[in-house]
């Protein structure tokens, strides 16, 4: 308790802290403490743990690692210098770790708040309201890495193959494909302009540019399907689409609810209706043989099978359904049969 008190009031100095932050446990009527040999960046994340535990905020140490490490130029905690934990953080350092705490407090994810996050191996750049990638994601892509490089033929891709991505957000699952399929080329389609920009931004910066044409549509409108046409036929649609049904919405933590585009999220009553828009309009613009690959909730590989046996036109078929790490099913081979 003692250290605390040394710790918070020399933080409060080194900050010219004048009320600040809603709900840090801090007192303007503390004396001022120079924080000569205290304020170190392990006793800076012991403290944001412990105010983010008392705030509720989920993943505290996670949360308050991720912001020191990043302030000091690193990644991840554990990547730090041994030398940089015990050592006095500066007066700068110790501002932006307030400022990007005080963010966390507002239930900010960390991946916005440090502005980029890492998908499949990749440095992708982070902006609201466009979807975080998850790391269930990267399992879609690893299948589809796994199809595409050990049985091309079975999943219709043929050479290097031509890749639809619907909702391409930040570019996470175009720019992976990309980046693991040199012969590759992608279609990345969003509707959201703030996904396109970033898409954009994010190939540039992986110099990705080149293979990939980014486009913004509405797949939901069919006019729009048509301006797709004359860019292929492609081997592969994939979609990590809005798919939540609507009456969960509401469940998700505020993290989602408040920073991300809803727009990413609700698939409608059943979480069905991007998809279906997908899986009506994808036999157009797909090879014979071609492949849909989907992620998708828990409960839909059983109400997308229906859905596909109602369809009997669109001669698509359910080939295979992936787990997730948890366990779910979660992702979906969907083959247009040859005619
Ligand atoms: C769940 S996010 C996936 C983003 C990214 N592919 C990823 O996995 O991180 C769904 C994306 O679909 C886009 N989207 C939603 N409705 C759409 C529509 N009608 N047409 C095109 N894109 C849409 C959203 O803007 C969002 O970027």
């Amino acid at each position: 308790v003692k250290l605390w008190g040394r710790m918070l009031r020399a933080l409060i100095s080194a900050l010219g802290w004048r009320g600040g932050i809603q709900g840090c446990a801090f007192s303007s009527q503390q004396p001022h403490l120079t924080p000569t040999g205290l304020l170190s960046a392990t006793e800076l994340i012991s403290h944001w743990t412990a105010v983010f535990e008392k705030r509720g905020i989920p993943e505290a140490r996670e949360s308050s690692e991720y912001i020191v490490a990043h302030v000091l130029g690193a990644k991840t905690f554990q990547s730090l210098r041994p030398g940089l934990l015990t050592q006095p953080l500066t007066r700068w350092q110790l501002r932006y770790i307030q400022e990007l705490s005080s963010y966390r407090l507002q239930r900010m994810p960390v991946q916005y708040i440090l502005g980029e996050w890492d998908f499949h191996g990749l440095s992708l750049k982070m902006v609201p309201p466009v979807f975080i990638p998850r790391p269930e994601t990267e399992e879609l892509v690893e299948w589809v890495l796994e199809e595409v490089t050990q049985r091309p033929h079975a999943v219709g891709a043929h050479g290097g193959p031509l890749i639809l991505e619907v909702g391409c957000g930040s570019g996470a699952i175009s720019l992976s494909l990309l980046s693991k399929l040199p012969e590759s080329q992608v279609i990345a389609v969003d509707k959201g302009e703030a996904a396109i920009c970033l898409t954009h931004e994010n190939a540039q910066r992986l110099q990705l540019q080149d293979r990939i044409r980014i486009i913004p549509l509405d797949v939901t409108l069919e006019q729009n399907w048509a301006h797709l046409l004359p860019w292929g036929p492609v081997d592969l649609v994939i979609s990590n689409p809005p798919y939540v049904f609507h009456r969960d919405m509401e469940q998700l933590a505020p993290e989602i609810l408040s920073y991300e585009d809803p727009t990413a999220l609700d698939g409608g009553e059943e979480g069905m209706d991007i998809i279906t828009h997908i899986l009506a309009l994808a036999p157009r613009l797909l090879k014979d043989s071609g492949s849909i690959f989907l992620e998708v909730d828990p409960r839909h590989p059983e109400l997308i099978g229906s859905w596909l046996q109602s369809r009997p036109d669109l001669s698509l078929n359910l080939v295979a359904v992936r787990r997730d790490f948890c366990g779910r099913p979660r992702f979906l081979h969907i083959q247009r049969s040859e005619p």
